[in-house]
């Protein structure tokens, strides 16, 4: 054989597999091996490439059906074998998942496989032990990661790390922290109202999806920074701001299948993100904000001082608070946490007070009880209630964040939750109610549970005083505009909620 003749042809270690040893085995000159590498191409490699592919696919597919640590538990085989049977309810589904696992559990039980390395649980006895202070578990890093926020008390996936900052942000986020910044939300909700009056009239149709956005929005940045976006300037309640959150959250579908362009896109210059989405503009804009006055505060601490309230910066940078000795957080961690405040403090609210408003207003018995303890506790329209009297008032109490009850798996259990489509507020006046709250997980539960669940009963409480003391509503929407899917934060699939808004007189 002359030294410049490939010693044989490379596609034989595919097609024969015997002669593998052989290859491993010849030994092969200079030449002969640059004349192999030229003489091969794509064409060439493919058959070898799908083999290997096919072999490996195979492989993991047996190995998550026969031999997985959750292979004993049952499930659709197709979500056991891959997570694409996921991703195909999240993505082509748009955000039915949710939907699918309540129907997976009629079928196969309280315990599903609903991917290669997911069980999904449905019985709420059970969710307390995964939700619990002590908890062990993690947050899915492939969810929680796909939001770019890590460094946060949302982002840290561990609940050591998680604990360590939620322990220096809840004296912020505590009751008395809330009471004593009602004036606030009080203020703001005081100007949405100006604003339905201003934006709406006799035949005017009001957005109040995005008016609650709008007021939700401007009180979390106002609580968190101390510099509120003001959106309930824009005219009609059409910040831009808010519709690029609503397709910064849209994203979040595909992002958690898709790591990898997910980290491309989000460390790419905003000028890609913009093109993507017009919108994304204005929330580039928003982190150029935040990121600004974070600058400005490490730079000079000292500033904090002029905060006419305690901020998010006040304990994350206060040496006192973190030990001498701890290192401060980044400046991206910080950043992570303004992040966070913006998301998960605004639409989480607003969801809830459209929701509540839309069903009380389709239920007129509910809307009439009411009104009758409203207008008996705030007689006179000029002098309101504060936040320590209202939560005593026992129907506006009755669970509003459970107004979100269709979101949570748990909240659909027949048992616990009779009739769990209907809007039944007087589910919480039973003798055994105490008992049910236990299985209220709207907020979560343990020590991952909601960090802000304060203020938010606050802006439930004063909120939904507010609207339905001052104004009566003539909405346009069916229930079936309040069909869901899930964005992480759900998204209302129908028309936004709206109607014409009318000032009470007395
Ligand atoms: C009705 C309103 C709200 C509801 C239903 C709600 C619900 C929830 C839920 C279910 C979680 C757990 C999420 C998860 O781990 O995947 C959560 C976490 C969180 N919420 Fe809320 N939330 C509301 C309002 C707020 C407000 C006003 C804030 C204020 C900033 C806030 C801040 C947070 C934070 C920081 C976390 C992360 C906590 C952690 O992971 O340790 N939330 N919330």
């Amino acid at each position: 054989m002359s030294t410049s003749e490939p010693p044989f042809d490379m596609r034989d270690i595919v097609y024969d597999i015997g002669s593998y040893q052989n290859f491993l085995h010849t030994t092969i000159s200079w030449d002969q091996l640059q004349t192999l590498i030229s003489g091969l191409t794509l064409k060439s490699l493919l058959p070898a490439v799908a083999i290997l592919y096919v072999c490996g696919v195979a492989s993991v597919v047996f190995y998550r059906l026969y031999l997985h640590p959750i292979s004993r538990f049952p499930g659709p085989r197709i979500a056991a074998a891959t997570g694409w049977y996921q991703a195909y309810y999240d993505i082509v589904k748009q955000g039915k998942m949710t939907q699918r696992i309540a129907k997976l559990h009629e079928i196969y039980g309280p315990i599903v496989r609903i991917s290669p390395n997911r069980l999904h649980f449905s019985d709420p006895e059970e969710y307390s032990k995964i939700y619990s202070v002590n908890t062990k578990f993690i947050k899915d890093p492939a969810l929680y990661t796909s939001f770019n926020v890590n460094h946060s008390s949302f982002g840290f996936t561990d609940p050591q790390a998680a604990r360590g900052r939620r322990a220096v942000l809840n004296p912020l986020f505590s009751r008395r922290a809330a009471i004593d910044l009602q004036w606030l939300v009080v203020e703001k909700f005081d100007k949405l109202s100006e604003k339905l009056v201003e934006y709406g009239g006799p035949s005017k149709t009001v957005d109040l999806l995005s008016a609650f956005r709008s007021v939700t929005l401007d009180i979390i940045t106002a609580f968190s920074f101390a510099t509120s976006f003001n959106s309930l300037d824009d005219k009609d309640f059409g910040s831009q701001i808010l519709v690029a959150m609503e397709d910064a959250s849209g994203t979040s579908r595909f992002a958690k299948h898709f790591p990898l362009l997910n980290t491309i896109l989000v460390n790419s210059p905003p000028i890609f993100g913009s093109a993507l989405s017009p919108a994304m503009g204005a929330l580039f804009e928003v982190k150029r904000t935040l990121k600004a006055q974070i600058d400005k505060l490490i730079e000079n601490p000292e500033e904090l001082k002029g905060s006419p309230h305690p901020i998010i910066y006040s304990r994350l940078l206060d040496p006192n608070v973190r030990g001498a000795d701890a290192a401060p957080p980044t400046r991206k961690s910080l950043q992570d946490e303004a992040q966070v405040m913006i998301f998960a403090g605004s639409d989480t609210v607003a969801l809830t007070l459209v929701t509540g408003l839309f069903h009380v207003m389709d239920n007129p018995a509910v809307h009439q009880k009411l009104m009758a303890e409203l207008t008996q506790a705030w007689p006179d329209l000029g002098t309101a209630p504060g936040y320590e009297d209202l939560e005593k008032l026992p129907y506006l109490v009755l669970h509003p964040s459970n107004t979100q009850y269709c979101l949570n798996v748990i909240h659909a259990n027949e048992t616990k939750f009779p009739k769990h489509q209907d809007f039944i507020p007087e589910r919480w006046q039973q003798a055994d109610s105490k008992h049910l709250e236990n299985f209220l997980v709207a907020f979560s539960k343990g020590s991952r549970q909601c960090l802000g669940i304060n203020l938010a009963y606050t802006e439930l409480y004063i909120g939904f005083a507010s609207i339905f003391r001052r104004f009566e509503f003539k909405l346009d929407n069916t229930r079936e505009d309040l069909d869901w899917q899930d964005s992480f934060i759900s998204r209302f699939t129908g028309k936004n909620l709206q109607g014409i808004v009318t000032l009470r007189t007395s």
